[in-house]
């Protein structure tokens, strides 16, 4: 059977640089196999973390200084060192109530207090930021805030300026830590790139995460976490695998020996066209009942459907007909059910979106136990 798979974000196989890996590996190889007989130590391979310290300068016309760079095993590492590191279990931390599953399962594992914090179009909610902590109080005073500020995962919604700002000065006022998880930041394809909050601020308590994940390959398992000298040290000390992976992180510095941006515009050129298919899709074939997500960035669209739809009919109609999705309830935070899903797209041929978009229509419309109007405007509203 023909099978439509959106469940899972991941690259496109067909937009792999296949040769200039395969070369970039060679060189590296031939240069540095003396360092690959040691361990790499807790930051990693000089040449990628200055390379990631230019990505970021670049992006952000701010200083980063490669030393404060730790290469990490996927930016999933960085996420669970980090929580390691400023948790205990019992104690609370901020997310956003839909928010990225990897995280809510490293959290869970933790025994971390979620609380959510909703999300509209401009992201975060952060107008409910003030009185969610004095509702918490010193009692269960949040470690940190953790923040997917852009093409948040699911939501695709980017933090607003305003809200960006604002949070980082609640955050400041009450000496709470910020995790910014920038995984998707360079996954751009229209508009403003959005400034990451360190870029804006000069508070200290920013652990701020990339990856290399999505403008690459996952498979690579590249990702860095920067963060300013004494939140990096309290991190790393609970590092104890002696360093990520140096022939990855040699290949990589290798290929991105001339910079980041003409490769991930080449992919993110592809993302684009696959996003509209989807949105376009959905509106042909389910706008009347359905709103969704039109990102600017990022390798997800998520949808709404009627609160009437039977969510176990769905998921079994669309698999029965090779259609996969992951549904809303993964990324809340406490694993409630909410009539919404996900789609991605970033891997997924263009006929296949055109061809399984129909069938996701055609499922949702079965699932549904009555025929009334939807009841939302929006996404969100
Ligand atoms: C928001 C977010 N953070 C972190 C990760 C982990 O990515 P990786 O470990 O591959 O860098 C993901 C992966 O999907 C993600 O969506």
């Amino acid at each position: 059977m023909r099978r439509f798979d959106f469940a899972v974000g991941r690259t496109n196989p067909e937009t792999f640089p296949v040769d200039r890996v395969q070369r970039a590996a060679k060189t590296a190889i031939a240069n540095e196999y003396a360092q690959l007989t040691e361990y790499p130590g807790k930051l990693g391979h000089p040449g990628l973390r200055a390379a990631m310290a230019q990505r970021e300068a670049e992006r952000e016309g701010a200083a980063v200084d490669p030393d404060a760079i730790a290469l990490m095993n996927g930016s999933m590492q960085a996420v669970t060192l980090t929580a390691e590191a400023l948790t205990a279990p019992g104690d609370t931390v901020i997310c956003e109530e839909v928010t990225y599953s990897g995280t809510i399962g490293a959290y869970r594992t933790l025994g971390i207090d979620m609380v959510g914090v909703g999300v509209d179009e401009d992201g975060m909610r952060v107008e409910f930021l003030e009185e969610t902590l004095d509702r918490l109080g010193e009692a269960r005073k949040p470690k940190f805030i953790y923040a997917l500020t852009t093409y948040q995962n699911p939501t695709g919604t980017n933090l607003s300026l305003e809200r960006r700002h604002r949070l980082i000065e609640i955050a400041r006022a009450r000496d709470i830590p910020i995790v910014e998880d920038n995984c998707y930041g360079d996954v751009h394809y229209d508009g403003e790139k959005p400034p990451a909050l360190y870029g804006l601020t000069d508070y200290e308590n920013i652990i701020y995460m990339c990856s290399l994940s999505k403008i690459l390959a996952p498979g690579m398992r590249l990702g860095y976490l920067y963060a300013q000298p004494r939140l990096l040290e309290t991190i790393l000390a609970r590092r104890h695998d002696a360093g990520g992976n140096y022939l990855a992180a040699a290949v990589v510095a290798e290929l991105y020996r001339d910079g980041v941006w003409s490769l991930t515009e080449e992919l993110n050129t592809s993302l684009k066209v696959k996003k509209n298919l989807v949105v376009d899709g959905l509106a042909d074939a389910a706008g009347d009942i359905c709103a969704s997500s039109n990102p600017s960035g990022g390798l997800f669209v998520w949808v709404r459907f009627p609160e009437d739809v039977d969510q176990a009919k769905l998921a079994r109609l669309a698999a029965e007909r090779g259609f996969f999705y992951a549904s809303g309830a993964n990324f809340h935070i406490h694993g409630d059910e909410v009539p919404y899903l996900r789609l991605a797209f970033g891997h997924v041929p263009d006929d296949d979106i055109k061809d399984g978009i129909p069938i996701l229509a055609q499922c949702l419309r079965e699932a549904r136990t009555s025929n009334e109007a939807p009841g939302f405007q929006g996404l969100f509203d």
